[in-house]
């Protein structure tokens, strides 16, 4: 899969796709579910798990701290099974490449009594601290270091439940301290949490396995820890629910490019905002349970767009947004809350032909329709990546996107 350029030939405008595209796997939520097989006492499955970069990535880390990781049929079910000890060490490696890494934190912690890591990498979106991380395993009576480009976490006794007020609301710090809390003594409540339906659905999978979480996907989850007593799957196997982002992309798409396209195996009550905001520019969206049809057609209703932590409009919808306000008419804003460095592909969007004014780090205003011309582009991050293929996709002419491995990372077989 470690290609080097994606090529592809634009339809210049024209409204021809068809078809049915079924939505993987979440990465988002697969990357999670590996990292919580750690505080399980027996083998964990997990199923409709995408083939793509990053659960490989994240398996290899599982297989350095101690456990065996089987795959099966192209990656679409995984089995983990426990370390017998496991080792307090993230895979240096790795962990400097991968934000996700940094949830494996939690759980390593919980069952080592200490851990090991580098400053995680990832895509750069801006500044991706980890101090509130360092905050919540301080609550849960850590001793914290950084020795070199190490951070080492310990506790002498055990993980103790704590009160956790996030001051920025953190998708993968809530994931992190409530897989540790399972383990923890006593109650931890973790308070401005993360409302993610992935975080939900985790949640409601480990208290099938033996947890005690109440409230995960509103903002304040109660833990009620388990005092170092593991979890068991006994067979159950987590279901990954499918990628919303990846549904966003292709909803995008279609109303660009689609003449009739059904996007299945979805679930369109996760993407509310999305929705919303295209039914108003005046996209023709036909929502089922598990299905949405999109039937593309020119003369859309350009509209201004806030990014939000969910359930407001994802950020990592952003990129795919600004190209769908490239052909919608008229003028409209989108403004970034969440991350500083998200509008790193909209000089490429100008290149390409797109009318776009970067006001600030946070907000470019997007005036169109405007035609999009071939260009030679290089992915600057997983979603901006997906967003020039949707850019390439609509222009006149063959672009090239280099450092297509950054798509790979999250997209199957895009
Ligand atoms: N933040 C801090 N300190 C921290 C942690 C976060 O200041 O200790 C800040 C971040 O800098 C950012 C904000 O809090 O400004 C929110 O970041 P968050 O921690 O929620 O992001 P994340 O957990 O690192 C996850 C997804 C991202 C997605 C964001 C926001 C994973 C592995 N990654 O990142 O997904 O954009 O939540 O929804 O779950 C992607 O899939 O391409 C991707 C970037």
């Amino acid at each position: 899969m470690d290609r080097e350029h994606f090529e592809i030939t634009g339809l210049g405008g024209r409204m021809t796709l068809e078809g049915i595209l079924p939505v993987r796997g979440a990465k988002n939520s697969v990357l999670k579910a590996l990292a919580a097989s750690i505080i399980f006492d027996d083998p964990l499955k997990i199923e409709n798990v995408p083939d793509i970069e990053d659960v490989g990535r994240v398996c290899e880390m599982l297989e350095f701290a101690g456990a065996t990781v089987t795959r099966k049929s192209a990656g679409a079910s995984i089995c983990v099974v426990p370390a017998q000890t496991w080792k307090s060490e993230l895979n240096p490696t790795i962990a400097g490449k991968l934000r996700a890494s940094v949830v494996l934190t939690g759980p390593l912690l919980a069952r080592a009594g200490e851990v090991r890591f580098p400053f995680p990498g990832g895509c750069v979106l801006g500044e991706r601290p980890i101090d509130l991380f360092l905050l919540g395993f301080q609550a849960m009576g850590c001793d914290i270091q950084e020795a070199g480009d190490q951070f080492i976490i310990r506790t002498a006794r055990g993980l103790t439940g704590g009160y956790i007020f996030f001051p920025l609301v953190s998708v993968t710090a809530t994931e992190t301290l409530m897989l540790a809390a399972v383990l923890a003594e006593g109650e931890t409540v973790l308070a401005n949490a993360a409302m993610e339906p992935e975080i939900a659905l985790l949640a409601d999978f480990l208290n099938l396995c033996g947890a005690h979480i109440e409230g995960a996907g509103t903002p304040t989850i109660r833990i009620q820890g388990h005092a170092g007593a593991l979890l068991t799957a006994r067979g159950r196997a987590f279901l990954t629910p499918p990628d919303r982002i990846e549904t966003g992309t292709f909803i995008l798409l279609a109303a660009l490019a689609g003449k009739d396209i059904r996007i299945e195996k979805c679930q369109p009550a996760h993407l509310g905002a999305l929705l919303s905001v295209l039914a108003r520019a005046g996209v023709n969206l036909e929502t089922g349970s598990n299905h949405i049809t999109v039937r593309g057609k020119p003369g859309y209703r350009n509209l201004s767009v806030r990014t939000h932590e969910y359930p407001g409009f994802p950020t990592d919808l952003q990129a795919p947004m600004a190209v769908f306000m490239t052909q919608a008419e008229g003028e409209a804003t989108l403004l970034e809350t969440i991350f500083d460095g998200r509008f790193r592909y909209a000089d490429d969007l100008i290149r390409m032909g797109a009318d776009i004014t970067i006001m600030n780090p946070h907000r470019i205003l997007v005036r169109g329709p405007r035609k999009l011309v071939r260009k030679e582009l290089e992915s600057p991050d997983l979603r901006a990546g997906l967003a020039y293929v949707m850019a390439a996709s609509i222009a006149e002419g063959t672009s090239i996107i280099n450092n297509a491995y950054v798509i790979d990372r999250g997209y199957e077989h895009i």
